[in-house]
């Protein structure tokens, strides 16, 4: 069965084609990080215009590199939710109608399924059920996944998700939008100078909370009576020790809870290096696997989509094909919303 994929949550257009027998013939991605840079952060109303230009030749373009007529798509998956509302209906539309005009089923894909289950993108696929710590720009969950559409939440949130965490302390060092990814190599030049606090490290729960981490971090900026480039490396490199001995620690903390043994870990903060090392490292002294997506698979992508897509297929029993999206569906919801 071929799924076409579609991703347009946010401030990328994602497109993928996806065999359930062969796995990912290809995916491709038009990112707007430019065109929002100049702001600092999405503005909304372009990120949808921006999808409107690129979905349809992203999808040409596509089918044509791959030699696949648009009549042997079987299925067309997009991200319903959550995410921006107009960007989400630029994907749904063209997805429901798509679906429609070559009557196939359309299925509305959760975004935050879509990156828990990336990992299975990989050859070495996790099996369920299994931890899966999502950390994206806007999200930081502990998650017991036993099946598919089966999210138990161990914990979130209580402020900023580490990406907003990553991307407002980048900021604060003038590293511009979105800073996640620069804040991280500019890290790994420093070295251990500075000691930040390590946010509900020692609570009993798995909630995370990263808004205390970011004013520390401006508090440390501001007693600098000048910021070098050296100053801001080892600022970035104790905010990374930080925040990663909070994740890796929760997500040990949530095995040993659930009695699992492995650990997913997705969503854009997955790209971190230092946390994927730490993570290996203690995976074999407390005795888990982890794994990972392919770095190009832990930010927003279509790929991830159009497998969620495939292994929701037979789930689906939709055949209306209603333009409506979710800009704040729950994971835990993603079997009664559709
Ligand atoms: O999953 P994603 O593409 O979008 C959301 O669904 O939110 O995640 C984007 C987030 C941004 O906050 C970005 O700064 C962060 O992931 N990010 C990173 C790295 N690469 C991307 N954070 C830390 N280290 C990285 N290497
Ligand atoms: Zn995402």
């Amino acid at each position: 069965m071929l799924v076409l994929g579609i991703e347009s949550s946010c401030d990328e257009t994602g497109i993928a084609i996806y065999d359930s027998d062969k796995g990912l013939l290809g995916h491709t991605l038009h990112s707007q990080i430019k065109l929002h840079s100049l702001y600092g952060g999405v503005v909304p109303e372009l990120a949808s215009r921006d999808h409107i230009k690129y979905i349809i030749p992203l999808i040409d373009q596509l089918l044509r590199d791959n030699s696949i007529s648009i009549d042997s798509i079987d299925s067309i998956a997009y991200t319903a939710g959550p995410g921006l509302s107009g960007a989400l209906l630029v994907g749904s539309t063209l997805a429901e109608a798509l679906a429609y005009s070559l009557n196939i089923p359309s299925i509305p894909v959760h975004h935050l399924e879509g990156h828990l289950l990336a990992p299975m993108l990989e050859d070495d696929k996790p099996s369920f059920p299994f931890l899966a710590l999502l950390v994206s720009g806007g999200h930081s969950q502990l998650i017991d996944v036993k099946g598919i559409g089966q999210y138990e939440i161990l914990g979130d949130t209580l402020d900023d998700a580490a990406g907003e965490a990553f991307d407002k302390t980048a900021k604060l060092l003038g590293l511009g939008y979105p800073g996640g990814a620069a804040l991280s190599e500019l890290a790994n030049e420093g070295v251990a100078k500075f000691e930040l606090p390590r946010p509900l490290f020692h609570t009993h729960g798995f909630d995370f909370s990263f808004s205390g981490l970011k004013t520390a971090v401006l508090t440390l900026v501001k007693k600098q009576p000048k910021l070098t480039n050296t100053i801001k490396a080892n600022i970035a490199f104790a905010f990374q020790e930080s925040i990663t001995d909070v994740l890796v620690k929760k997500s040990i903390k949530a095995l040993k809870h659930t009695g699992y043994k492995r650990l997913v870990v997705s969503g854009g903060v997955g790209a971190n290096k230092k946390l994927r090392e730490k993570l290996i490292l203690h995976s074999k002294s407390e005795n888990f696997t982890a794994y990972f997506p392919k770095l190009e698979f832990c930010t927003d992508n279509g790929a991830m989509i159009a497998l969620a897509g495939a292994l929701r297929a037979h789930l689906s029993s939709k055949n209306d094909y209603k333009f409506s999206v979710q800009p704040r569906w729950k994971l835990s919801e993603t079997e009664s919303t559709f």
